[in-house]
């Protein structure tokens, strides 16, 4: 089987258009999932309180601390009370699977994270994993026996906070993962601290396993469509257009690629007294003039699809009557085309080097990802709106503007994703909200378009 995204997606648009199969007439035989609205809200309101963020506002998840491991016991819990036949990977991706009445043919896969950045929300990735869970239970209420089995997922490290990267462990089911690199992340949980894998190996993963290598070749699905048949993930919108249309339902055609750049510029130091300002190379200067040209460079471009965003500046030694020695700044770039914002990403790269030479500071870079943008598969797309349509749900095609598990999960099946509405569009905040009512009717569609797809 080829893989179908292959081609830079167009913003707004699906190759559905010129071709999405109709809708399947097994499709006509599900019987209606209802969903009650209170217990996700309810479940989504326990998980957040397992976070790291006891002295500030929101959730804080970061992958293997003790609140990640907590959440990572709810999620088993969840899926064992549902009937689940639960297993892990090496890196702590979770699998809840409903075997169907044809447990060989490939499965159909739905999930998404549980890790949250630092003072977050308590519904991003965490609605894809409780959802899928409570599809599929509201599916056996309704009577709905699957022919292919439907799998739940809850990825490891979506989110990079911990290690710099993002989506480790869709990245490693979909082999995109190259286990040298994933060895020179810092840690920065753990100043000094080891690699993901002794990460892993502390929270009891990837003790079956030699090596990185090992570990993440252990994860591979391998070739497109022969473990999942396709993959759907349900998430928040992250941004305020449903909400403003008064739409119910989002559908996914193209998910936008980040790159990510760690970096770092490194002066001298010296006492912020007795130093005269001729004779300073501030590494914080150097930072601040970089991000500055961050904003201008995403703006130059003239789209509002590239976004550039500088989220990390930690500066060394950080005392009040010392000068910058070290600025280390992460640098995340996106655009739904993924040439256009390579060429931020060098131009950001260049002007790094020319501010060093001219600040006399030395410069460091690392590209951590590059990846390139997704489309979503027409199939899913046709479930998941002939679901929608099932339901009188208001819905409209969007393109995901934040990244998602299922940019690499696109790599290896047919794959879609499922919207709903979010308060304003917060998200990566603590307000970050998403009401009963939507959850209710996003997994209601989500059962639908899982049980069609089973039934493919
Ligand atoms: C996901 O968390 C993203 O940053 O898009
Ligand atoms: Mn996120
Ligand atoms: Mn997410």
């Amino acid at each position: 089987m080829t893989r179908f995204g292959s081609s830079e997606p167009v913003p707004g648009e699906c190759p559905a258009d010129v071709g999405c199969p109709p809708v399947t007439p097994s499709q006509l035989k599900i019987p209606t999932p209802v969903v009650d609205p209170a217990t996700v809200p309810a479940q989504l309101v326990d998980l957040a309180k397992l976070s790291d963020s006891e002295l500030s506002a929101g959730v804080t998840r970061l992958i293997f601390t003790d609140s990640d491991m907590a959440g990572r016991a709810y999620v088993r819990s969840l899926m064992e009370r549902a009937g689940l036949v639960v297993r892990e990977d090496a890196m702590g991706n979770i699998f809840g699977r409903w075997v169907g009445s044809q447990p060989d043919l490939p499965a159909v896969g739905s999930g998404s994270h549980i890790d949250a950045i630092p003072n977050s929300g308590a519904y991003d990735g965490t609605l894809g994993v409780l959802g899928p869970i409570e599809a599929i239970r509201a599916l056996r209420r309704a009577g709905f026996k699957p022919k292919r089995s439907i799998e739940v997922l809850m990825f490891t490290s979506e989110e990079p906070t911990r290690f710099g990267i993002s989506c480790v462990g869709s990245r490693a089911m979909a082999g995109k993962l190259d286990p040298k690199h994933l060895d020179s992340l810092a840690d920065i949980l753990v100043p000094d601290g080891g690699t993901f894998r002794q990460a892993a190996l502390k929270a009891g993963y990837a003790n079956t396993t030699a090596d990185t290598e090992d570990m993440v070749k252990q994860c591979s699905l391998g070739e497109y469509g022969t473990y999942y048949d396709s993959f759907l993930e349900l998430h928040i919108e992250q941004g305020p257009d449903l909400e403003d249309e008064e739409l119910s339902i989002g559908i996914v055609t193209a998910i936008a690629a980040p790159a990510a750049i760690r970096c770092a510029f490194t002066g001298d130091g010296g006492h912020a007294g007795g130093q005269v300002m001729s004779r300073r190379n501030d590494a914080l200067l150097a930072a601040a003039t970089l991000t500055i040209a961050v904003e201008k460079l995403a703006l130059d471009t003239g789209s509002n699809d590239t976004v550039a965003t500088v989220g990390v500046l930690r500066v060394g030694p950080g005392a009040i009557n010392s000068v910058p020695r070290t600025a280390e700044m992460e640098i995340d770039v996106r655009d739904v085309v993924g040439a256009r914002r390579d060429e931020v990403v060098s131009k950001i790269i260049s002007y790094g080097e020319q501010i060093a030479e001219s600040r006399n500071v030395r410069w460091s870079h690392d590209i951590v990802n590059s990846d390139p943008p997704e489309t979503c598969a027409p199939k899913v797309v046709s479930a998941v709106e002939a679901a929608a349509k099932r339901l009188n749900l208001g819905h409209k095609r969007m393109v995901s503007r934040a990244y998602h598990d299922s940019l690499f999960m696109a790599e290896v099946a047919p794959t879609g994703m499922l919207f709903i509405p979010c308060h304003e569009g917060y998200s990566h905040r603590p307000d970050e909200f998403a009401s009963a009512e939507d959850i209710k009717n996003g997994i209601e569609a989500l059962a639908l378009a899982l049980a069609s797809l089973s039934l493919a």
